[in-house]
Protein backbone atom coordinates (compact mmCIF):
# COMPACT_ATOMS: atom_id res chain seq x y z
CA UNK A 1 0.00 0.00 0.00
CA UNK A 2 1.24 3.38 -0.47
CA UNK A 3 0.35 7.12 0.14
CA UNK A 4 -0.49 9.00 -3.07
CA UNK A 5 0.45 12.48 -2.77
CA UNK A 6 0.06 14.98 -5.20
CA UNK A 7 2.87 17.91 -5.46
CA UNK A 8 1.58 21.60 -6.46
CA UNK A 9 4.67 23.74 -5.40
CA UNK A 10 3.08 26.60 -8.29
CA UNK A 11 5.18 29.98 -8.14
CA UNK A 12 7.71 31.76 -6.25
CA UNK A 13 9.07 29.99 -3.16
CA UNK A 14 6.52 27.35 -3.47
CA UNK A 15 8.80 25.94 -5.38
CA UNK A 16 11.84 26.04 -2.76
CA UNK A 17 9.53 24.71 0.16
CA UNK A 18 7.19 22.12 -1.23
CA UNK A 19 10.51 20.17 -2.07
CA UNK A 20 11.79 19.98 1.60
CA UNK A 21 8.11 18.92 2.77
CA UNK A 22 9.06 16.27 0.26
CA UNK A 23 11.76 15.68 1.98
CA UNK A 24 10.70 15.58 5.29
CA UNK A 25 7.98 13.44 4.14
CA UNK A 26 10.51 10.81 2.96
CA UNK A 27 12.52 10.91 6.05
CA UNK A 28 9.24 9.23 7.95
CA UNK A 29 10.21 5.67 7.03
CA UNK A 30 7.67 3.02 7.79
CA UNK A 31 5.62 5.72 9.80
CA UNK A 32 3.09 6.41 7.21
CA UNK A 33 2.77 3.98 3.98
CA UNK A 34 5.56 4.02 1.14
CA UNK A 35 4.96 7.76 -0.37
CA UNK A 36 4.74 8.09 -4.33
CA UNK A 37 4.81 11.28 -4.99
CA UNK A 38 3.01 13.06 -8.24
CA UNK A 39 4.07 16.46 -9.79
CA UNK A 40 1.46 18.85 -10.79
CA UNK A 41 1.50 21.94 -12.37
CA UNK A 42 -0.83 25.28 -11.36
CA UNK A 43 0.04 29.10 -10.83
CA UNK A 44 0.76 32.33 -12.76
CA UNK A 45 4.01 30.83 -14.24
CA UNK A 46 1.61 27.67 -15.81
CA UNK A 47 -0.75 30.71 -17.17
CA UNK A 48 1.93 32.53 -19.14
CA UNK A 49 3.12 29.15 -20.65
CA UNK A 50 -0.01 27.48 -21.29
CA UNK A 51 -3.26 30.28 -21.19
CA UNK A 52 -4.60 28.28 -17.84
CA UNK A 53 -3.70 28.88 -14.24
CA UNK A 54 -5.37 25.55 -13.27
CA UNK A 55 -5.02 22.84 -15.90
CA UNK A 56 -8.14 20.53 -15.85
CA UNK A 57 -5.44 17.60 -15.80
CA UNK A 58 -4.39 18.56 -12.47
CA UNK A 59 -7.84 18.81 -11.04
CA UNK A 60 -8.35 14.88 -12.73
CA UNK A 61 -5.26 13.77 -11.33
CA UNK A 62 -5.80 14.79 -7.66
CA UNK A 63 -9.04 13.50 -8.05
CA UNK A 64 -8.76 10.40 -9.49
CA UNK A 65 -5.10 9.00 -8.49
CA UNK A 66 -4.21 10.91 -5.18
CA UNK A 67 -5.09 10.46 -1.79
CA UNK A 68 -3.77 14.19 -0.89
CA UNK A 69 -2.22 16.79 -1.65
CA UNK A 70 0.26 19.75 -1.15
CA UNK A 71 0.48 22.57 -2.37
CA UNK A 72 3.12 25.82 -2.83
CA UNK A 73 2.28 28.82 -3.75
CA UNK A 74 1.19 31.04 -6.67
CA UNK A 75 2.07 34.65 -7.37
CA UNK A 76 -1.51 36.17 -9.02
CA UNK A 77 -1.19 39.29 -10.10
CA UNK A 78 -2.93 42.49 -8.72
CA UNK A 79 -4.22 44.18 -11.66
CA UNK A 80 -6.96 42.02 -13.16
CA UNK A 81 -5.66 39.73 -16.32
CA UNK A 82 -7.72 38.55 -18.84
CA UNK A 83 -8.62 34.78 -18.33
CA UNK A 84 -6.74 34.01 -15.10
CA UNK A 85 -8.38 33.50 -11.91
CA UNK A 86 -6.47 32.22 -9.12
CA UNK A 87 -5.72 28.37 -8.71
CA UNK A 88 -6.05 27.83 -5.72
CA UNK A 89 -9.30 29.81 -5.10
CA UNK A 90 -10.62 27.47 -7.67
CA UNK A 91 -8.78 24.16 -6.17
CA UNK A 92 -10.41 24.57 -2.99
CA UNK A 93 -13.67 25.07 -4.71
CA UNK A 94 -13.33 22.08 -7.61
CA UNK A 95 -12.65 19.39 -4.83
CA UNK A 96 -14.70 20.93 -2.17
CA UNK A 97 -11.66 21.67 0.38
CA UNK A 98 -14.74 23.96 2.38
CA UNK A 99 -12.45 23.91 5.42
CA UNK A 100 -9.39 26.23 5.98
CA UNK A 101 -7.63 25.06 8.97
CA UNK A 102 -4.47 27.43 9.82
CA UNK A 103 -3.06 26.49 13.33
CA UNK A 104 -1.19 28.82 15.38
CA UNK A 105 1.57 28.06 18.09
CA UNK A 106 4.35 29.70 19.64
CA UNK A 107 6.83 27.34 20.99
CA UNK A 108 10.19 29.43 21.49
CA UNK A 109 10.00 33.18 23.52
CA UNK A 110 13.60 33.62 22.34
CA UNK A 111 12.89 33.78 18.64
CA UNK A 112 10.32 36.34 18.89
CA UNK A 113 7.10 34.71 19.77
CA UNK A 114 4.44 36.20 21.79
CA UNK A 115 4.12 33.44 24.31
CA UNK A 116 0.90 31.33 24.95
CA UNK A 117 -0.22 31.34 21.77
CA UNK A 118 -1.81 28.20 21.08
CA UNK A 119 -4.98 28.82 18.40
CA UNK A 120 -6.44 27.20 15.69
CA UNK A 121 -8.48 30.06 13.09
CA UNK A 122 -11.30 27.49 11.13
CA UNK A 123 -11.44 29.68 7.94
CA UNK A 124 -14.84 29.14 5.59
CA UNK A 125 -12.92 28.18 1.99
CA UNK A 126 -15.87 28.61 -0.45
CA UNK A 127 -18.08 31.16 -0.55
CA UNK A 128 -17.88 35.32 0.89
CA UNK A 129 -16.33 37.70 -1.09
CA UNK A 130 -14.07 35.12 -2.84
CA UNK A 131 -16.72 33.81 -5.19
CA UNK A 132 -15.42 36.46 -6.94
CA UNK A 133 -18.80 37.91 -8.75
CA UNK A 134 -17.41 41.26 -9.33
CA UNK A 135 -18.84 44.06 -11.88
CA UNK A 136 -17.68 46.92 -13.02
CA UNK A 137 -20.68 49.81 -14.68
CA UNK A 138 -20.55 53.20 -15.27
CA UNK A 139 -22.39 55.16 -12.66
CA UNK A 140 -23.61 58.82 -13.29
CA UNK A 141 -20.28 60.26 -11.00
CA UNK A 142 -17.69 57.68 -12.58
CA UNK A 143 -16.76 53.78 -12.51
CA UNK A 144 -19.20 51.66 -10.11
CA UNK A 145 -17.50 48.46 -8.59
CA UNK A 146 -19.70 46.00 -6.78
CA UNK A 147 -18.99 42.55 -5.17
CA UNK A 148 -21.15 39.82 -4.31
CA UNK A 149 -20.83 38.59 -1.09
CA UNK A 150 -22.53 35.20 -0.55
CA UNK A 151 -22.92 33.38 2.48
CA UNK A 152 -24.81 30.21 2.88
CA UNK A 153 -26.43 28.22 5.60
CA UNK A 154 -25.24 24.81 4.48
CA UNK A 155 -21.87 26.21 3.85
CA UNK A 156 -21.64 27.76 7.67
CA UNK A 157 -22.92 24.48 8.94
CA UNK A 158 -20.11 22.76 7.83
CA UNK A 159 -17.64 24.98 8.66
CA UNK A 160 -19.67 25.45 12.26
CA UNK A 161 -19.79 21.56 12.81
CA UNK A 162 -15.80 21.49 11.76
CA UNK A 163 -14.92 23.94 14.37
CA UNK A 164 -17.22 22.62 16.98
CA UNK A 165 -15.02 19.04 16.46
CA UNK A 166 -12.10 20.95 16.57
CA UNK A 167 -13.04 22.76 19.45
CA UNK A 168 -14.57 19.78 21.38
CA UNK A 169 -10.63 17.85 20.77
CA UNK A 170 -8.92 20.53 22.66
CA UNK A 171 -8.76 20.83 26.30
CA UNK A 172 -9.80 24.15 26.56
CA UNK A 173 -12.59 23.84 23.88
CA UNK A 174 -13.32 27.20 23.75
CA UNK A 175 -14.96 28.19 20.14
CA UNK A 176 -15.46 31.96 19.49
CA UNK A 177 -17.31 32.66 16.14
CA UNK A 178 -15.58 35.43 13.91
CA UNK A 179 -18.35 38.13 12.50
CA UNK A 180 -19.38 41.73 11.70
CA UNK A 181 -22.95 41.02 12.10
CA UNK A 182 -23.53 44.32 13.86
CA UNK A 183 -23.25 46.20 10.07
CA UNK A 184 -23.47 43.38 7.68
CA UNK A 185 -26.70 41.59 9.49
CA UNK A 186 -28.02 39.71 6.52
CA UNK A 187 -24.85 37.91 5.69
CA UNK A 188 -22.66 37.76 8.89
CA UNK A 189 -26.00 37.90 10.75
CA UNK A 190 -26.38 34.06 8.66
CA UNK A 191 -22.80 32.97 9.50
CA UNK A 192 -23.23 33.52 12.99
CA UNK A 193 -26.82 31.82 13.68
CA UNK A 194 -26.08 29.06 11.62
CA UNK A 195 -22.81 28.19 13.76
CA UNK A 196 -24.60 29.26 16.80
CA UNK A 197 -27.23 26.28 16.12
CA UNK A 198 -24.21 23.82 15.74
CA UNK A 199 -24.60 22.45 19.02
CA UNK A 200 -28.86 22.09 18.33
CA UNK A 201 -28.87 19.73 15.33
CA UNK A 202 -30.28 16.39 14.93
CA UNK A 203 -27.80 13.80 15.94
CA UNK A 204 -25.71 15.99 18.50
CA UNK A 205 -27.32 14.77 20.75
CA UNK A 206 -25.41 17.13 23.79
CA UNK A 207 -21.71 16.38 22.35
CA UNK A 208 -20.41 20.23 22.11
CA UNK A 209 -22.35 20.65 25.70
CA UNK A 210 -18.43 21.03 26.99
CA UNK A 211 -18.01 23.71 24.08
CA UNK A 212 -18.14 27.28 25.26
CA UNK A 213 -19.16 29.63 22.79
CA UNK A 214 -18.10 33.48 22.50
CA UNK A 215 -18.33 36.05 19.38
CA UNK A 216 -15.85 38.49 18.67
CA UNK A 217 -16.32 41.27 16.08
CA UNK A 218 -13.87 40.71 13.29
CA UNK A 219 -12.26 44.54 13.99
CA UNK A 220 -11.54 44.15 17.40
CA UNK A 221 -11.13 40.44 17.26
CA UNK A 222 -7.59 41.52 15.62
CA UNK A 223 -7.02 44.42 18.47
CA UNK A 224 -7.42 41.49 21.13
CA UNK A 225 -5.26 38.74 19.15
CA UNK A 226 -2.45 41.11 19.53
CA UNK A 227 -3.65 42.77 23.17
CA UNK A 228 -4.45 38.99 24.99
CA UNK A 229 -4.03 36.07 22.03
CA UNK A 230 -4.59 33.95 25.04
CA UNK A 231 -8.14 34.39 25.44
CA UNK A 232 -8.40 32.11 21.86
CA UNK A 233 -8.30 28.93 21.37
CA UNK A 234 -10.59 27.98 18.14
CA UNK A 235 -11.34 30.88 16.11
CA UNK A 236 -14.21 30.45 13.57
CA UNK A 237 -14.70 32.96 10.54
CA UNK A 238 -16.25 33.47 6.80
CA UNK A 239 -13.50 33.40 3.95
CA UNK A 240 -11.96 37.00 4.18
CA UNK A 241 -11.90 37.54 7.33
CA UNK A 242 -10.00 33.94 8.14
CA UNK A 243 -7.69 35.07 5.58
CA UNK A 244 -7.03 38.20 7.23
CA UNK A 245 -6.94 36.87 10.94
CA UNK A 246 -4.68 34.27 10.45
CA UNK A 247 -1.91 36.19 8.62
CA UNK A 248 -2.58 38.59 11.21
CA UNK A 249 -2.01 35.69 14.18
CA UNK A 250 1.11 34.53 12.45
CA UNK A 251 2.71 37.86 13.81
CA UNK A 252 2.15 36.83 16.42
CA UNK A 253 4.40 34.03 16.45
CA UNK A 254 7.60 36.16 14.17
CA UNK A 255 6.96 34.71 10.39
CA UNK A 256 4.15 33.70 7.58
CA UNK A 257 7.05 31.05 7.66
CA UNK A 258 5.63 29.18 10.12
CA UNK A 259 2.24 28.90 9.71
CA UNK A 260 0.54 25.54 8.13
CA UNK A 261 -2.88 24.91 6.69
CA UNK A 262 -5.08 21.90 5.27
CA UNK A 263 -7.92 22.77 3.16
CA UNK A 264 -9.92 19.71 4.28
CA UNK A 265 -13.08 18.65 2.46
CA UNK A 266 -14.92 14.74 3.45
CA UNK A 267 -13.19 13.38 0.94
CA UNK A 268 -9.81 15.12 0.10
CA UNK A 269 -6.91 16.88 1.99
CA UNK A 270 -4.45 19.45 0.70
CA UNK A 271 -1.50 20.77 3.11
CA UNK A 272 -1.04 24.38 1.83
CA UNK A 273 1.37 26.84 3.96
CA UNK A 274 -0.64 29.80 4.54
CA UNK A 275 2.05 32.37 2.55
CA UNK A 276 2.11 33.51 -0.51
CA UNK A 277 4.66 32.91 -3.20
CA UNK A 278 7.07 35.47 -1.51
CA UNK A 279 8.43 37.52 -4.43
CA UNK A 280 11.09 39.54 -2.29
CA UNK A 281 12.59 36.74 -1.22
CA UNK A 282 12.34 34.13 -4.46
CA UNK A 283 14.89 32.50 -5.63
CA UNK A 284 17.68 33.62 -2.78
CA UNK A 285 17.36 29.82 -1.24
CA UNK A 286 15.84 32.04 2.23
CA UNK A 287 13.05 30.95 2.53
CA UNK A 288 11.32 29.32 5.72
CA UNK A 289 10.20 25.31 4.86
CA UNK A 290 8.91 25.28 8.43
CA UNK A 291 5.48 25.89 7.70
CA UNK A 292 5.25 23.69 4.55
CA UNK A 293 6.75 21.20 7.04
CA UNK A 294 4.12 21.44 9.09
CA UNK A 295 1.37 21.68 6.58
CA UNK A 296 2.68 18.15 5.49
CA UNK A 297 2.09 16.65 9.00
CA UNK A 298 -1.23 18.29 9.45
CA UNK A 299 -1.87 16.67 6.24
CA UNK A 300 -1.29 13.11 8.04
CA UNK A 301 -2.62 13.88 11.64
CA UNK A 302 -5.68 14.63 9.20
CA UNK A 303 -5.41 11.50 7.58
CA UNK A 304 -5.22 9.63 10.63
CA UNK A 305 -0.93 9.03 10.50
CA UNK A 306 -0.78 10.30 13.99
CA UNK A 307 2.64 9.15 14.23
CA UNK A 308 4.44 10.66 11.26
CA UNK A 309 2.63 13.72 11.79
CA UNK A 310 4.11 13.83 15.58
CA UNK A 311 7.57 13.32 14.16
CA UNK A 312 7.51 16.00 11.86
CA UNK A 313 5.98 18.28 14.22
CA UNK A 314 8.22 17.69 17.12
CA UNK A 315 11.68 17.97 15.10
CA UNK A 316 10.26 21.62 13.61
CA UNK A 317 9.58 22.71 17.53
CA UNK A 318 13.12 21.22 18.35
CA UNK A 319 15.00 23.49 16.00
CA UNK A 320 12.92 25.93 16.52
CA UNK A 321 13.63 26.04 20.36
CA UNK A 322 17.39 25.38 19.75
CA UNK A 323 17.14 28.38 17.71
CA UNK A 324 20.38 27.85 16.00
CA UNK A 325 19.15 27.02 12.29
CA UNK A 326 16.95 29.37 11.21
CA UNK A 327 16.23 31.60 8.48
CA UNK A 328 16.17 35.09 7.93
CA UNK A 329 12.40 35.73 9.05
CA UNK A 330 13.13 34.49 12.11
CA UNK A 331 16.50 36.63 12.34
CA UNK A 332 18.72 33.80 11.79
CA UNK A 333 20.96 33.41 8.64
CA UNK A 334 20.39 30.04 7.77
CA UNK A 335 19.29 28.93 4.33
CA UNK A 336 16.13 27.31 3.49
CA UNK A 337 18.45 23.71 2.85
CA UNK A 338 20.50 24.20 6.23
CA UNK A 339 16.78 24.15 7.93
CA UNK A 340 15.53 21.45 6.02
CA UNK A 341 18.93 19.07 7.09
CA UNK A 342 18.08 20.78 10.43
CA UNK A 343 14.31 19.35 10.25
CA UNK A 344 15.66 15.86 8.98
CA UNK A 345 18.05 15.30 11.75
CA UNK A 346 15.94 15.39 14.10
CA UNK A 347 13.50 13.23 12.10
P1 LIG B 1 3.53 36.70 1.08
O1 LIG B 1 2.98 35.75 2.08
O2 LIG B 1 4.04 36.10 -0.18
O3 LIG B 1 4.70 37.56 1.73
C1 LIG B 1 4.50 38.42 2.84
C2 LIG B 1 5.84 38.65 3.57
O4 LIG B 1 6.17 37.47 4.31
C3 LIG B 1 7.01 38.88 2.62
O5 LIG B 1 7.88 39.81 3.20
C4 LIG B 1 7.67 37.52 2.52
O6 LIG B 1 9.05 37.57 2.24
C5 LIG B 1 7.42 36.95 3.90
N1 LIG B 1 7.31 35.48 3.83
C6 LIG B 1 6.25 34.77 3.41
N2 LIG B 1 6.52 33.46 3.44
C7 LIG B 1 7.77 33.33 3.90
C8 LIG B 1 8.62 32.22 4.14
N3 LIG B 1 8.23 30.95 3.93
N4 LIG B 1 9.88 32.46 4.59
C9 LIG B 1 10.29 33.71 4.81
N5 LIG B 1 9.54 34.80 4.61
C10 LIG B 1 8.30 34.62 4.15
O7 LIG B 1 2.35 37.75 0.77
P2 LIG B 1 2.26 38.91 -0.35
O8 LIG B 1 3.58 39.57 -0.50
O9 LIG B 1 1.10 39.69 0.07
O10 LIG B 1 1.89 38.17 -1.69
C11 LIG B 1 2.83 37.79 -2.69
C12 LIG B 1 2.12 36.95 -3.74
O11 LIG B 1 1.66 35.74 -3.16
C13 LIG B 1 0.92 37.62 -4.39
O12 LIG B 1 0.99 37.39 -5.77
C14 LIG B 1 -0.26 36.90 -3.80
O13 LIG B 1 -1.35 36.81 -4.71
C15 LIG B 1 0.30 35.53 -3.54
N6 LIG B 1 -0.36 34.80 -2.45
C16 LIG B 1 -0.64 33.50 -2.67
C17 LIG B 1 -1.21 32.71 -1.70
C18 LIG B 1 -1.44 31.29 -1.98
O14 LIG B 1 -0.89 30.73 -2.91
N7 LIG B 1 -2.25 30.61 -1.23
C19 LIG B 1 -1.54 33.28 -0.38
C20 LIG B 1 -1.16 34.65 -0.22
C21 LIG B 1 -0.60 35.38 -1.23
MG1 LIG C 1 -3.78 34.82 2.88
Amino acid sequence: QSLRIGLIPADGIGKEVIPAARAAIEALGSDIPKPQFVDLVAGWETFTRTGVALPQDTVDVLRNECDCALFGSVSSPSRKVVGYSSPIVALRKELDLYANIRPVVSVSAEVGQKASVDLIVVRENTECLYVKQEQLTDGPNGKEARATRLITEHASRRIGQMAFKLANARPRKHLTIIHKSNVLSVTDGLFRETVRSVPTLPGVDGKYDGVTIAEQLVDSAVYRLFREPEIFDVMVAPNLYGDIISDAAAALVGSLGLIPSINAGDSFVMGEPVHGSAPDIEGKGIANPLASIRSAALMLRHLGYTKGADRLDTAVDQVIREGKTLTPDLKGTSTTTEVLEAVLKKI
